[in-house]
């Protein structure tokens, strides 16, 4: 879906639909004379309130658009950006399959600033305009343009941009594990470093993988077809600075657990298991075509956790890059262990001042989050706090967990420096508790759990089915918010 704008509704072309919104029993935002005597109708007739959450649709006998589609924000003093969101995506929903192209009106308001209500309105629009259809016969429609009344198009711009890179994880995580491999993920890294000289990419495989002894990277790999990758995608946005952040995506295109199998129920999502990789690569997209004045290495750990007669075994030790020897009790607590060796990797030779990593780590952090809100773990408050904000900004929500040192004994091995999996108590923490072990204490480091939030099973007012792709605009906002 293609945005622009108008500067007054009276300069509209005629649409299929005329988006339009109401405060509760308030005054309508708008000025135009025609539409206001329709809200005083429906008030009077008691159909519509302005609640959030309502919609209606209207088929006008006069005026230029075939529809009205009513949206309520609810009272004006509770308007948040979330509530615009999904309230003009449920208006949105409402119509997708039926028309082609839309006016939008934005709501007046002192409540929140201008730029703000106009992002969170065409990111609920754009977002659930996503669609994602191969797999089915017949195509998914969604519309083809909005027209802003009143927007700023710079703002537009960027909203566009932003949701393009939300796209593409999506789409990334939707396809199929067959498709979306470690050396595909190396390509699309490589096709992102293109579109701007200031990114490059470049993709370790299997023979380089084994050269700078990345093994557990490599111990993961063994039992699957797809050779591994570890994927550095660089963008040097801020060149007079020294500063660089590392984000570190899990790229595990399927997940079967190894030898220590995932039964039936556990197994049938686990090609969502390199979202956090996905996400990565998204943000990436985003910063570069935001031009953002940061300097990022977006690094991803990829292979498949396959089984079979070379996959790696519970009880054996393997060596990681930093040198800790690993007892690997469970192979299906593979994603710390690819994670383990990207950390790794990148402190050793991109000297990060702080790292980000995001993963579809944990059955627990789904047990104790669920679809709504992301884990979070961090060795630094000052950095937990920028990523928390980000977080609450794109409604993209980090809960943070401890780290507490008692933590620490579940995973002491008895015949290595670490094991990889414990118990099932705190098994979220866990698997923070076993990164921070490949973490210089002087870097500041944030651990993001999204096992519950990139692949929901329904569809959300503006998140389609089986991906949310969670992770990129939060770290955008994170992003963006280091740069200033
Ligand atoms: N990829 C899974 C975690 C996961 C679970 C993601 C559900 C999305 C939805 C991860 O590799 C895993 O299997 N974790 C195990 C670790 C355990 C064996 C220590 C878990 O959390 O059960
Ligand atoms: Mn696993
Ligand atoms: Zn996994």
């Amino acid at each position: 879906m293609k945005l622009a704008v108008i500067s007054s509704l009276s300069k509209r072309k005629g649409a299929d639909a005329l988006i339009l919104p109401f405060f509760l029993k308030g005054k309508a935002p708008f000025a135009e004379k025609s539409l206001l005597s329709l809200y005083q109708k429906l008030l009077k007739v008691g159909d519509f309130t302005g609640k959030k959450g309502e919609v209606l649709t209207h088929y006008p006998e006069k005026g230029v658009d075939k529809r009205l589609i009513l949206i309520g924000l609810g009272a004006e003093k509770e308007l948040t950006a979330e509530v615009l969101r999904r309230s003009y995506a449920s208006g949105l929903n409402l119509v997708k399959e039926k028309v082609k192209t839309l006016n939008v009106v934005l709501p007046t308001t002192k409540e929140l600033p201008k730029e703000e209500v106009m992002t969170a309105a065409a990111e609920g629009l754009l977002l659930c305009a996503y669609t994602f259809d191969r797999n089915r016969s017949e195509k998914d429609k969604t519309p083809s343009q909005a027209v802003f009344v009143g927007g700023d198009s710079k703002v537009i711009k960027k909203v566009e941009k932003i949701c393009e890179a939300v796209s593409l994880t999506r789409t990334l995580v939707i396809r199929n594990a067959d498709e979306i491999t470690p050396t595909y993920l190396g390509k699309v890294a490589k096709e992102i470093a293109k579109k701007s000289p200031s990114a490059t990419a470049k993709v370790l495989g299997k023979a380089q993988i084994k050269k700078e002894k990345l093994g557990l990277l490599e111990a993961v790999s063994r039992g699957a077809d797809q050779d591994p990758a570890l994927i550095l995608l660089e963008y040097r946005g801020n060149p007079k600075s020294k500063e660089v952040t590392a984000l570190v995506g899990k790229g595990v295109t399927y997940d079967t657990g190894g030898l220590n199998l995932k039964p039936t129920g556990g197994i049938e999502t686990m090609r969502d298991d390199m979202g956090g990789a996905a996400a990565v690569l998204g943000t990436l997209q985003a910063a570069i075509s935001l031009k953002l004045k940061v300097n990022v290495i977006g690094v991803v750990g990829s292979t498949e956790n396959a089984i079979g007669s070379k996959s790696y075994k519970p009880g054996d030790v393997y060596q990681s890059h930093k040198g800790i020897k690993v007892e690997v009790s469970n192979t299906d607590a593979e994603g710390r262990l690819v994670l383990a060796d990207a950390l790794s990797y990148v402190q050793k030779h991109y000297a990060p001042k702080q790292i980000v990593d995001i993963a579809t780590l944990t059955g627990g952090a789904v047990v104790s989050l669920g679809e709504e809100v992301s884990a979070l773990m961090c060795n630094q408050p000052s950095l937990a706090k920028k990523l928390i904000e980000a977080g609450e900004k794109t409604y993209e929500r980090l809960w943070e967990l401890p780290l507490h040192e008692e933590y620490k004994k579940i995973l002491e091995s008895k015949v290595a420096d670490i094991k990889n999996s414990g118990v099932r108590k705190a098994s979220a923490i866990q698997g923070g508790i076993f990164l921070e072990r490949f973490i210089d204490p002087k870097v500041a480091w944030g651990h993001v759990d999204i096992a519950g939030t990139a692949f929901p099973d329904s569809r959300k007012p503006y998140h389609p089915v089986q991906a949310t792709g969670v992770g990129v605009r939060l770290l955008t906002a994170f992003l963006e918010s280091c740069a200033k």
